[in-house]
């Protein structure tokens, strides 16, 4: 069911769930200091209970009053890209309301989202918000309100429908509380070279999922649809694929010649194309939505030409996600 702002709110100060959009991808969001909300939480995405939950705040004071102190270079990147699609690990008190959302963790993720719907909800709860992607775990995560409603459906009260997330990945989440280095502890929009600009000559590392400073949530496979998603290295392995779709960038389309696109309508071939590598923004914000499109074309396999997305940060993210998606 679509609900307001107002409806929201009232929903979430009874203690319930609802899903917002965020400029990222939507969550699925309730009070973060409620703890029988955060366990319905859990329990609606069927998410393992040591992963903790990215907790939404509406400014930068209102972050101050739940973390022991907010260090120097994290401070300097929340004045400049917060409200946005960027979340700052960031260290709890002992016995911090935020324990059940942070799964006992003594640091909190804090985000402040960027999406003007999300952002006056917070105000309005004087609450922070947890809210994980509004996906079952493991799915796709979404990026309209109709992505959440295909896949949790009748378990939600209320999606509130912001239209499209604007980016469309998941925030970057950095580890900024040392003065002399900075980890990116999942790679987003906000990357090494936008840190840079406001920290220039800081050491920035960006994790490998399962290094040492790897967030829970990197171990648990992610992003998959229902069917299957495999690696292909050439446009030559796409024949050897009947009645499969195949994920392309629209270069490697338009340099795949006539006749052989021929060949493959013949052989039930869908080329699926996931947009230019010169347009990365337009890339990852339609991302997901063509990644869940595959479960409606009724192949029982599919394959993704994974293309040099370059050294950009969004270019690195997206890298990121294609390994997420495709199969082991
Ligand atoms: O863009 C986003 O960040 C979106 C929107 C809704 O804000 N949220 C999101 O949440 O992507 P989720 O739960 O799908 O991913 C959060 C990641 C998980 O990998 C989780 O393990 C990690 O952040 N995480 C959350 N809280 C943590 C904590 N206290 N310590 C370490 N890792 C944490
Ligand atoms: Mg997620």
């Amino acid at each position: 069911m679509l609900i307001d702002v107002d409806g929201a709110v009232q929903l979430l100060m009874d203690g319930e769930f609802v899903a917002v959009p965020t400029e990222t991808v939507y969550g699925l969001a309730a009070i973060a200091t409620n703890p029988a909300a955060i366990a319905k939480i859990f329990e609606i995405k069927n998410r393992p209970a040591d992963n903790p939950l990215i907790c939404h705040f509406h400014s930068i004071e209102q972050i101050q009053q739940y973390v022991t102190s907010i260090p120097p270079n994290t401070l300097k990147l929340l004045h400049h890209f917060s409200p946005g699609p960027v979340s700052f690990m960031l260290d709890i008190p002992q016995d911090s309301p935020l324990k059940f959302a942070t799964c006992g963790s003594s640091q909190v993720i804090a985000r402040i989202p960027g999406h003007p719907l999300f952002l006056s909800i917070i105000k309005k709860t004087m609450q922070p918000v947890a809210a994980p992607s509004a996906n079952t775990s493991g799915k796709v995560s979404p990026t309209t309100a109709e992505m959440v409603r295909n896949d949790l459906g009748e378990k939600i009260n209320g999606i509130v429908d912001g239209g499209a997330s604007s980016v469309g990945l998941e925030s970057s989440i950095l580890d900024a509380r040392s003065s002399n280095e900075i980890f990116i502890l999942r790679p987003g929009a906000i990357g090494e070279k936008e840190i840079e600009s406001v920290l220039p000559g800081l050491k920035v590392i960006l994790q490998q999922d399962g290094g040492d400073r790897h967030i829970p949530g990197t171990k648990y496979a992610h992003y998959a649809p229902n069917t299957p998603i495999l690696s292909i290295e050439n446009t030559s392995e796409i024949i050897e694929h009947p009645n499969a779709a195949v994920f392309l960038t629209l270069e490697a389309m338009q340099a795949i010649p006539r006749s052989t696109l021929h060949a493959y309508t013949l052989k039930g071939i869908h080329l699926v194309n996931i947009g230019s590598t010169t347009d990365l923004n337009t890339m990852a914000k339609n991302f997901y939505q063509i990644i869940a499109s595959v479960d409606q074309l009724n192949v029982s396999r599919a394959f993704f030409l994974v293309p040099d997305f370059g050294i950009s940060s969004l270019g690195k993210a997206l890298q990121n996600r294609c390994h997420k998606i495709i199969a082991a």
